[in-house]
């Protein structure tokens, strides 16, 4: 069964201590969520809204605001906001990579298809944004609207780029910096305007935020190709057979290992998906993986940099430890 990323963190230290009853209120305003829903609607919504996430982007939004002032109400809906974002946007994810598991569960896709799953995505996605809409001024929902449209955009991009091996590592950067940073960076910079903070300190957790969301990425995109479904409580192995060029892919294609590189640039210009079931025990593969996760830990290290511009508090050591964490997972998959 999947841990949750803050039952590990609290196993670890008591910092998390500082949000756990903020974050039972953040689950609260998700559950209400799904009133303002019809007789025929509610129970789907029910089930998409039941899932038990990490709470990563609420867990950052609240310790930002700790961090900078204290929790107002406004930060909780944010929160709340923040994760059906998110939460719609894997409903959609899961419809385009055909994954039938998430968090341990049927994803909507498996239980009721395609079409039904995006229209709840859609409506999830509607509903976080009337919750939005109340918190701040134009300046807020603007900055919120234009980061839905990026993450949108880098989903865009990645389906029409499947199998591109002109793609480059600045495009992939680019790309994951859009699908999944952005809401890393939405909920700190967000939690930063929502306490009416200057801009440069805005702008410095956003910067923050984006680095934590493309080393997230990093660690998820090596977790594809070296987890166990039964650990991460999701279907893997869809990037490879997809053609979703992830990190590790452009250090195989690059390998001193010229077999492997061949082999794999091959089964990329041929659109044929890999079959890694030899490749995981080569020294190449095991590179490939170690370069990836210190490219995730270059980014986790300057995120930590950033973080040390905020006074010193409870809230800030959490934070610092979120990124400690985030090191460890992706160490793991070097293991
Ligand atoms: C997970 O990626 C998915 C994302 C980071 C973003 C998905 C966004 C969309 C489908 C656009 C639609 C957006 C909204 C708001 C409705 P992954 O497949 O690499 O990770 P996984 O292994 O967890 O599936
Ligand atoms: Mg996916």
């Amino acid at each position: 069964m999947a841990f949750s990323f803050f039952n590990k963190l609290r196993n670890k230290k008591e910092h998390l201590k500082l949000i756990r009853q903020e974050l039972d209120r953040v689950r609260a305003v998700i559950a209400q969520q799904i009133e303002p829903f019809g007789p025929h609607v509610r129970p789907y919504m029910d089930r998409v809204c039941r899932g038990r996430g990490k709470l990563i982007r609420p867990g950052l939004v609240l310790l930002t605001a700790a961090a900078t002032g204290g929790i107002r109400d406004s930060h909780i809906t944010y929160a709340a906001m923040l994760e059906m974002l998110h939460m719609a946007s894997l409903v959609h994810d899961d419809v385009l990579d055909k994954a039938d598991t998430r968090r341990d569960e049927p994803t909507p896709n498996a239980l009721w298809g395609n079409e039904l799953a995006v229209l709840l995505g859609d409506s999830l996605l509607a509903q976080a944004m009337v919750m939005g809409s109340d918190l701040g001024g134009p300046r807020f929902i603007r900055r919120m609207a234009l980061s839905v449209r990026e993450l949108c955009e880098g989903e865009v991009e990645q389906s029409t780029r499947l199998w591109d091996a002109d793609m480059s590592r600045a495009d992939y950067y680019e790309l994951i910096r859009k699908k999944t940073a952005t809401l890393f960076a939405l909920a700190m910079s967000g939690a930063a305007m929502l306490q009416e903070l200057d801009d440069e300190t805005v702008d410095h957790l956003e910067r923050m935020g984006t680095l934590l969301g493309i080393a997230y990425q990093i660690y998820d995109d090596c977790l594809d190709l070296t987890g166990s479904e039964d650990v991460a409580g999701k279907t893997l192995g869809t990037d490879a057979a997809k053609g979703k060029l992830t990190l590790p892919f452009y250090f195989l294609m690059e390998s001193s290992s010229e077999d492997v590189a061949a082999r794999v640039r091959g089964c990329v210009e041929r659109r044929e998906p890999i079959d890694f079931t030899n490749l995981r025990g080569t020294d190449a593969f095991h590179e490939a993986i170690r370069l990836s996760v210190d490219e995730g830990l270059a980014r986790t290290a300057e995120a930590r940099e950033v973080l040390w511009m905020l006074p010193e508090s409870p809230a800030r050591a959490a934070l610092a430890e979120m990124t400690y964490r985030l090191d460890e997972l992706l160490e793991d998959c070097c293991s």
